[in-house]
């Protein structure tokens, strides 16, 4: 089992239904993401739909990653699924599939905490992407800060007490009119909007914090999202600040993630940091972690849009590491909540 060479991962956990196969850890010889576009015409993930067409899609995604990969089933030596967190009955779909190859197959199944899989996927694009290192996952569903000194051992150090930061984005993004997601388009928008026309709190920056001091690398949205809401209120030509309201709030969220993970590094004296999740899409954010982390002479380390949203080539390259680690098949359901996860 640790000698798994070839692994199959499998990816249900919200709106996107995803397969990849995944050789020696890094290589990746094909990669599906089959996205739900159905919930655009909701605003949101819609619970239900995306479990019928996770239903509907997770098998030709899954025999289509394979016939990229010019393998059969027969020549994979581990199943990797994603077993949560996400969406009870999307994951289901997911889960049950992966058991049902491993039953047919007699293949090894092991399920993978999709937040691991988010930190796990960046080393795909970057191979710098390794431990030790500050962790930063940004998603619609989390907000992470984690100190990372070897695979399988996380230290959370900072974390949201509200919103997600692409929650945030995709809330912002619904007041705006601007549809759902909501990160993309904000992040167009900006683009053309002017900095110095709407200034937003920067939640959590403020107040005399030391390291210690509970605030010092949590992060706060509420509050952000609360003055939008409330001057867009007070606005009678939304069309016309749209574009500056989106700068606005980018440059406020930049600003206060971009501080705390330079908290963090200080901190913890690491000198990479890892990105993952669906924000990190987003090139003002890069750019601008980059510069803060070379100023204090470390560096970023970011996956391609694709690795960054949710994607079975994370979970597969964490299912190789957990599977390694385990020695042996792991149950599913066995790797909640986050493996090696302390609290500091
Ligand atoms: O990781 P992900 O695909 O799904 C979760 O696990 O949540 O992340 C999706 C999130 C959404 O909130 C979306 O608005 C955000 O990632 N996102 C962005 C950008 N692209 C996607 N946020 C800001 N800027 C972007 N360019
Ligand atoms: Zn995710």
């Amino acid at each position: 089992m640790s000698a798994a060479r070839r692994v199959l991962g499998i990816e249900t956990s919200c709106d996107d239904t995803s397969a990849a196969v995944l050789e020696r850890g890094v290589r990746l010889r094909a990669h599906l993401i089959a996205a739900q576009d159905v919930h655009r015409l909701y605003g949101g993930v819609v619970p239900e739909l995306a479990s019928r067409a996770h239903l509907r899609a997770v098998g030709p995604v899954a025999d289509r990653a394979l016939t990229d990969a010019g393998l059969a089933l027969d020549d994979v030596d581990l199943i990797a699924v994603t077993a949560g967190p996400g969406l009870v009955g999307a994951l289901l779909v997911g889960v049950s599939y992966a058991k049902g190859l491993a039953v047919a197959t007699g293949k090894p199944l092991v399920g993978v905490h999709h937040l691991e899989g988010h930190l796990f996927g960046t080393e795909l694009d970057d191979p710098a992407a390794v431990p030790p290192f500050i962790g930063l996952i940004i998603s619609g569903g989390h907000t992470m800060l984690l100190d990372v000194p070897a695979w399988g051992r996380y230290r959370l150090l900072g974390e949201t007490r509200d919103d997600a930061v692409g929650e945030a984005f995709d809330k912002v993004g619904a007041l705006l009119g601007l549809g759902f997601p909501g990160g993309p388009a904000i992040e167009r928008l900006a683009a053309q909007g002017d900095p110095a026309r709407w200034r937003f709190p920067r939640p959590m920056l403020h107040g005399g914090q030391q390291p210690g001091d509970p605030d010092y690398l949590d992060l706060s949205m509420s509050g952000l999202k609360t003055a939008v809401v409330n001057t867009v209120r007070g606005i009678g030509d939304l069309e016309a600040e749209r574009a500056h309201l989106c700068r606005g709030f980018q440059d406020a969220v930049i600003d206060v993630v971009t501080r705390k993970v330079v908290r963090a590094v200080e901190l913890t004296d690491r000198s990479r940091v890892v990105l993952g999740g669906g924000v990190a899409c987003n090139k003002a954010l890069r750019a601008a972690l980059a510069a803060a982390l070379a100023e204090i002479g470390a560096t970023l380390h970011a996956p391609s849009p694709r690795i960054s949203t949710d994607n079975a080539a994370m979970i597969a390259r964490a299912g190789l590491f957990r599977a390694a680690e385990a020695g042996r098949a792991v149950d599913a359901e066995a790797r909640l909540p986050f493996p090696g996860l302390e609290r500091s």
